[in-house]
């Protein structure tokens, strides 16, 4: 899988390349690159944003400076280059982040991801360019680069080879195994602190148990924790 980051702020992936399930996708085929808006600006002194129309605070990422990133990365016009690639804008009013959509990404043979910065891309951006808009919460973040990160998080682990268990990916949270449920709760040594006792069932060695009382506890917790509307 290819991803591309288009950010104002290729070091802050610095240290996301080094997480541990990265580094392993990164050695295993997974390509994953930034790509500086400004050093495609075609605007003097690096300039990539400006005023709203309007009026209002805040700075906008402006459309053409985000296609000149987009042709020089692709040679193509972007407004082409979506209907075959996933071009995905970070914005807070784009479609939520769950299990299922990371699923369909983590499918995708090549993404985009495009960050905004400051009260986020000029629309036409977002209508022209952009073969999804996807956002990672109901809350506004100052910049899309941890949204970015947050996606490539969730889809490289998915990614074969990502995680050093492969079956971690398979039975958690939300997965099909688990009927789209939340996981069930974990327990490691000591089998008894300060007199709060792990359940029997998980020390007993009989898996089909554990299995069950598993599953019922991935059930319940779906009933418990029902989501917002
Ligand atoms: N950019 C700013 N806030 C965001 C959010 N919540 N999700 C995605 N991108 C964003």
């Amino acid at each position: 899988m290819e991803i591309d980051v288009f950010t104002l702020f290729p070091q802050a992936f610095e240290w996301f390349r080094a997480q541990r399930h990265v580094a392993n996708a990164l050695s295993t085929g997974l390509r994953l690159e930034c790509v500086n808006y400004r050093d495609h600006t075609p605007l003097n002194a690096g300039q990539v944003d400006d005023t709203p129309f309007g009026g209002g605070a805040g700075m906008v990422l402006r459309v053409d400076v985000v296609e000149a990133a987009l042709r020089a990365r692709y040679g193509r016009d972007p407004v082409e280059l979506r209907e075959d690639r996933r071009v995905v804008a970070l914005t807070p009013s784009g479609r939520l982040l769950d299990e299922e959509l990371v699923s369909e990404l983590a499918r995708a043979p090549a993404l985009t991801l495009l960050s905004g910065r400051y009260e986020g891309f000029d629309e036409r951006v977002l209508e022209h360019f952009a073969s999804d808009r996807l956002s990672i919460g109901r809350y506004v973040l100052a910049g899309g680069e941890l949204a970015a990160m947050v996606v490539c998080d969730a889809v490289i682990r998915k990614l074969p080879g990502a995680l050093g268990h492969a079956d971690s990916a398979l039975e958690e949270s939300f997965s099909e195994a688990l009927e789209g449920a939340p996981e069930y709760p974990h327990y490691t040594r000591p089998a008894e602190y300060r007199g709060w006792r792990v359940p029997e069932v998980l020390l007993s060695g009989h898996h089909a148990r554990v299995r069950e009382w598993r599953l019922a506890q991935s059930r319940e917790r779906a009933g418990k924790r029902r989501p917002l509307p």
